[in-house]
C-alpha cells in the first residue's frame, strides 16, 4: 500500500474556514441513525458553496461522563489538533451560530461509491493471521458459533489517525467513521466523545499496538508538544474548548507517547473497540 504514501494532507485554506464560519446556513435535510442531531446543510458566502454538516448544541444527547462543555466544541477541538499534526485528517470544523442555534460546521466529505482502488480499509476474514498489507483487531462473532478475523489495511493513512486517535483520546473510532474521498484523502469524522481525562480510546486501528512509532509521527508528535505550551496560540485555543485538566491531559497523552516512542497499546486486557464496529 505504498500509493496513499504519496498523498499530500489537503490543505485548508482560510477560504475553507471563511466560507464555513461567515457563510449561509441552509439546512437540506437531517440525517437519519445518527445518535445526535446531524443536519445537511449548504453554506454560501459571496459566490462560493459548498455542503457541511451542523450538528446544534441543542441537538446532543447529555453524555454523563462528558459533563462539560459541549460535544460540538470537542469536535472543533479534534480538528484544531488534527491540523496541528499536519495531516490534514479532519475536515475543517468551526463553531458557529446556525438556524438552531451554536453549533458545530463540518465540509462534507463527498466519497465515491465504487470501493477505493486500494481495496478497503476494514475487512472480516476467515483466518488465523492477516494477509500482508493488512493488520489483526481481533476475533468477531459472525454467527452459528462462528469468528472471523477483524482487520484494517497496513495503511500509511490510518496509521496517521491512530496517533491523531492517541492524543485526542477517541471514544468512538468506528469504521463508519473513516471517509475517503474522490482523491483518495482519508479523513475521520464525528469526534464528539475526545478529550475525556480519562483513558477512552475505543478504535479498531490496534494493527500498530506497541509498534515504534513512524519518524513522521515522532516529528509531527514534537511539533504538537510545543505548539501545547502555555501561552502558545494553539493551547490558548483549546483552553476555550475542553476544560484546563483536559488540556493537561492532552499534553500528557503527547508527552507519553514521545517518551515510549511507541503506538498506544489497549490498557486492558482486551483491545477496546467500538460497538458496533462498522
Ligand atoms: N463531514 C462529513 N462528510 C461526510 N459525511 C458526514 C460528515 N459528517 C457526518 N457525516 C455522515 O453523517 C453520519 C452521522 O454523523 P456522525 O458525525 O457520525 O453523527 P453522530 O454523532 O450522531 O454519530 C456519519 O455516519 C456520516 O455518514
Ligand atoms: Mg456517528
Amino acid at each position: 500500500m505504498s500509493a496513499p504514501e504519496r498523498i499530500p494532507a489537503r490543505r485548508v485554506t482560510a477560504r475553507d474556514l471563511e466560507l464555513l464560519t461567515r457563510g449561509e446556513l441552509h439546512v437540506e435535510g437531517q440525517i437519519r441513525d445518527a445518535s445526535n442531531a446531524v443536519l445537511l446543510c449548504t453554506v454560501t458566502f459571496e459566490g462560493d458553496e459548498a455542503s457541511c454538516v451542523y450538528k446544534p448544541v441543542r441537538g446532543e444527547r447529555p453524555l454523563w461522563d462528558f459533563p462539560d462543555g459541549t460535544l460540538a466544541q470537542r469536535e472543533v477541538a479534534a480538528y484544531e489538533v488534527s491540523e496541528a499534526l499536519g495531516w490534514g485528517l479532519v475536515p475543517p470544523t468551526v463553531l458557529r451560530d446556525g438556524p438552531y442555534g451554536e453549533g458545530m460546521c463540518q465540509l462534507w466529505i463527498d466519497t465515491p461509491e465504487e470501493p477505493s482502488q486500494d481495496g478497503g480499509l476494514l475487512a472480516l476474514v476467515e483466518a488465523e493471521e492477516p494477509e500482508d498489507g493488512w493488520k489483526a483487531i481481533g476475533f468477531a462473532e459472525v454467527g452459528e458459533g462462528r469468528t472471523a478475523l477483524l482487520v484494517h489495511a497496513d495503511d500509511v493513512r490510518l496509521r496517521r489517525l491512530a496517533v491523531l486517535d492517541a492524543v485526542i483520546n477517541n471514544g468512538d473510532r468506528k469504521g463508519g467513521h473513516l471517509l475517503v474521498d474522490a482523491e483518495a484523502r482519508l479523513y475521520g469524522i464525528d469526534h464528539g466523545v475526545t478529550f475525556n481525562v480519562e483513558d477512552k480510546l475505543r478504535t479498531l486501528l490496534w494493527g500498530w499496538a506497541g509498534d515504534p512509532l513512524t519518524e513522521e509521527a515522532t516529528a509531527a508528535l514534537e511539533a504538537l508538544r510545543d505548539r501545547l505550551r502555555e501561552g502558545e496560540p494553539l493551547a490558548a485555543r483549546l483552553g476555550e474548548l475542553i476544560t484546563g485538566a483536559e488540556l493537561d491531559a492532552v499534553r500528557e497523552r503527547v508527552a507519553a507517547l514521545l517518551k515510549s516512542g511507541r503506538h498506544r497499546e489497549p490498557s486492558g486486557e482486551w483491545p477496546a473497540i467500538p460497538w458496533p464496529p462498522i
